[in-house]
């Protein structure tokens, strides 16, 4: 995936730095070149040794050195590579990068690169909270800088709250996205991707509803990304309070039985993906007038099935996308349901989730998701929606084609 890619990491000087070593290794894994620059802090947590093995290049740690200036001068080595990442990013490092100071060989290659900047920001809960690195970190991100964490949890100093840095899986995640986003290569182009997101709507009576919980986030993200990637996409969207994303063409709907209706007339596709919530039920005996409190006995709400929509798409015999993706929410053992709702729908993959109350993924901007496939499970590191949009669309992408061929 980063075939052909290379990637200038700059190591400050944290705790999380041991987690840059297996960065690395996994960057090199995935195909990319590395070479490092180690801050004299960062050489207090890894040593230049280590980073030199893992990368299988020398390790750049001094701007003075006049043999690194003769193999390689430091505005080279800031342009030498196609991104460059910061992790960890101290609050040291990102006040330096913020305010422009060059006064060792990583603020240096900062300050001199026109090449992409990705930062894995790890410090004290307090640190990152102060006014100053949050002044700084709006500044980075008003200059382009792209960030991926901090994580929440237990911190090394014994403190709780965001300042972890994000795990290297997601950095790595973050480091692909990133090129697939730049890399000029539409996967999807020429192709119709058909996405259901949010939730449904189905009246009680005028004014009252039965609905399930979704933002709609994470289906208008993979809209986003599906355009990204060269797709025509069309989202049929039950209400929610999102902007139409760019480029997608929108397709409003209340009820199950409307978005079922619009599903159909927007097939044929050649991927679609199911990430609605949609009601397994409406209600038969749907008021017309609102129903008053007073003065009457409730009448008793009568349900009846929806359609299941995904499942419907998946058994089509004629108008069957090549690839049809359901996603599975569980708020309890999310594999097992997932891998029975991959047979029960006729799927060819589920993505599955944990929206249980404490996961924050219901609203929220984070997700954590499990591929699941006849061929086995991958799981994905806990990024923002967005991102984890990103991934799944280049995986959908590299599935069509390989389904092509
Ligand atoms: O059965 P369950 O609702 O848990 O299945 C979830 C998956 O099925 C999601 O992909 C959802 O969009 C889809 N679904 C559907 N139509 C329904 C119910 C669920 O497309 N009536």
């Amino acid at each position: 995936m980063l075939k052909g890619r290379s990637v200038l990491l700059v190591i400050g000087g944290g705790i999380a730095a041991y987690k840059s070593a297996e960065l690395i290794r996994l960057i090199r894994k995935a195909g990319g070149g590395v070479r490092v620059i180690l801050t004299k802090a960062g050489s207090e947590f890894v040593t230049p040794l280590t980073i030199a093995s893992l990368s299988g290049e020398k390790v750049y740690d001094d701007i003075f050195s006049l043999t690194d200036e003769t193999e390689m001068g430091h505005i080279e080595l800031s342009r030498s590579a196609d991104l460059v990442v910061v992790a960890p990013a101290t609050a040291d490092l990102m006040a330096k990068a913020a305010n422009g100071l060059a006064n060792d060989l990583a603020s240096t290659a900062l300050l001199a690169t026109d090449k992409p900047v990705l930062m894995a920001p790890a410090m004290n809960v307090r640190m990152w909270n102060h006014a100053a690195t949050q002044r700084n970190l709006a500044t980075l991100q008003r200059d382009g800088i792209v960030f991926v964490g901090p994580d929440d949890g237990e911190m090394a100093c014994g403190e709780y709250g965001p300042g972890r840095m994000a795990e290297p899986a997601a950095i790595l995640a973050a480091i692909e996205a990133h090129f697939a986003r730049n890399s000029g290569l539409r996967p999807l182009a020429g192709k119709h991707v058909l996405i259901t997101a949010g939730p449904t709507h189905e009246p009680i009576d005028p004014v009252r509803y039965i609905a399930n919980r979704s933002s709609g986030k994470q289906g208008y993200a993979l809209a986003e990304a599906a355009h990204q990637a060269g797709a025509r996409v069309t989202l049929v969207s039950g209400p929610v309070t999102l902007p139409a994303p760019t480029g997608v063409t929108l397709i409003r709907v209340e009820t199950a039985e409307e978005m079922n209706e619009a599903v159909e007339k927007a097939l044929p596709a050649d991927l679609a993906i199911f990430a609605a919530a949609v009601a397994d039920w409406r209600v038969k005996n749907a008021a017309s007038e609102k129903i008053k409190k007073q003065g009457h006995a409730i009448a008793p709400i009568e349900l009846a099935e929806n359609p299941d929509i995904l499942a419907r798409v998946s058994r089509h015999t004629d108008l069957r996308p090549r690839l049809v993706v359901g996603f599975a929410a569980e708020t309890e053992n999310v594999i097992v349901h997932a891998t029975a709702k991959l047979a029960r729908k006729g799927c060819d993959l589920i993505v599955a989730n944990d929206v249980s109350p404490q996961s924050g993924v219901m609203g929220g901007e984070r997700n954590q998701v499990h591929i699941l496939s006849a061929s086995g499970i991958e799981s994905l590191p806990e990024m923002d929606k967005a991102a984890v949009a990103e991934v799944l669309i280049a995986r959908f992408a590299r599935l069509l084609t390989q389904a092509q061929t």
